[in-house]
């Protein structure tokens, strides 16, 4: 069925009580029981208020996302939390007091009956930021509860980074879109639980650096899933790309984690090596399979990108500015399918800083198909 979805443009020119009133308007459709889209620092999101199961229930059906994924609830002030959450820990608070607002979530448990269970999954915690975004701060408060919102996709599509990305994959399905241009970081949050003082396990690389959480925690755990497949003898040949070693854990402890994410349409594997071995493949196996008639897609960088003959080259941001890359993924994998590439093979970025991110990122719309060089 298709809805109405309003839609509400505001940028740097927009007079003030038009902005008022935009904020208003989307406010009260999301205090109505609607779905609003919204810019965050990180990607767009598909808000409703967390209380409300019905209203909640639309976020998991415009997405077309299973329903045992838990969703991200966004707050605009800290006193939103002690509605939500037990007393945040000393290491939490702290991880507050230095990110928030920003791009970190952190998993709390949660207090029974605060939120719909549509949220939470059934899960006795809850996932908790505070975005650093005007528009996006100004639409909680004015809307006056805890926001749930995932990112504004369909389910398995790369995440938003522009108010056009979620009028193509949800326009008619939701309530309204609040167009304020670009999100900044370009990832979602990075996305954290607490094991003790002092002490945090990333769920989800993000916007919020290893590197960063360490300086308010002694002790940062990464995940595995979702990170590199380890290097296995013989993983570069077998199975073109298939990756013996790689394993995911039984239970990822950040349900959404089990999914493919993120995904282009066609089939994507990374190459990983010296930067000339891994070009001198790359372009041996796009010509093969233009050849064999098949649509080429290489995901490269500023600095290679130029080296490349396939059907649909696409420069992600600038190896020297890790922060370019993560701002472009995203729109790159749209520009695929918008291509209709068939076939893609992706160059990777290194992996500290926020290029640990772009990795995770990179591996889930592989499918985990990596080949070593
Ligand atoms: O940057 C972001 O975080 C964006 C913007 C819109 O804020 N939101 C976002 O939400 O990415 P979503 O729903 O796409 O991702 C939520 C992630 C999933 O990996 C989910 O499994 C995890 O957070 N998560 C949510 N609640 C959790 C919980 N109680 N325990 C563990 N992981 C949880
Ligand atoms: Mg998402």
């Amino acid at each position: 069925m298709m809805i109405k979805t309003n839609e509400w443009k505001l940028g740097p020119g927009t007079a003030a009580e038009e902005r008022r009133r935009a904020i208003r308007e989307a406010a009260k459709l999301l205090r109505d029981g609607q779905t609003v889209a919204f810019p965050t620092e990180t990607v767009y999101g598909l808000g409703a208020d967390a209380r409300n199961t019905a209203a909640v229930e639309q976020i998991f059906t415009a997405k077309g996302r299973p329903s045992d994924n838990p969703l991200i609830v966004h707050i605009a002030d800290t006193a939103q939390l002690a509605d939500l959450t037990q007393a945040p820990d000393e290491t939490a608070a702290a991880l507050m007091r230095r990110f928030w607002p920003g791009p970190l979530t952190i998993v709390l448990p949660v207090r029974p009956g605060t939120v719909s269970p549509r949220v939470t999954a059934g899960l006795d915690t809850v996932a908790v930021r505070m975005p650093a975004h005007e528009t996006a701060l100004e639409l909680i408060a004015a809307a006056g509860c805890p926001v749930a919102a995932p990112s504004a996709n369909r389910s398995g599509r790369p995440s938003p980074t522009t108010a056009a990305h979620v009028r193509e994959d949800l326009h008619g399905l939701i309530g309204g879109i609040l167009d304020a241009g670009p999100a900044g970081v370009g990832l979602e949050s990075t996305v954290v639980e607490l094991c003790g003082p002092g002490k945090v396990r990333i769920l989800r690389p993000g916007g919020v650096t290893p590197e960063q959480l360490r300086e308010v925690c002694a002790t940062v755990l990464v995940d595995e899933d979702g990170m590199l497949p380890e290097k296995t003898a013989g993983s570069g040949e077998a199975g073109k790309g298939a990756v013996p070693g790689s394993k995911a854990p039984a239970a990822p402890r950040s349900p959404g984690m089990k999914y493919t994410h993120y995904a282009p349409q066609g089939v994507m594997q990374l190459v990983i090596g010296s930067r000339e071995r891994v070009r001198a493949h790359i372009q041996a196996e796009a010509d093969q399979a233009r050849l064999r008639g098949r649509r080429t897609g290489v995901l490269a960088f500023e600095e290679t990108a130029a080296a490349y003959r396939a059907d649909v080259v696409v420069a992600c941001g600038s190896l020297a500015q890790p922060e370019t890359s993560a701002q472009r993924l995203y729109a790159a994998l749209r520009e695929f399918d918008a291509q209709g590439a068939e076939v893609i093979w992706a160059e990777v970025p290194p992996n500290d800083g926020i290029g640990l991110a772009l990795l995770n990122r990179l591996v889930k719309a592989a499918g985990r198909r990596v080949v070593y060089v």
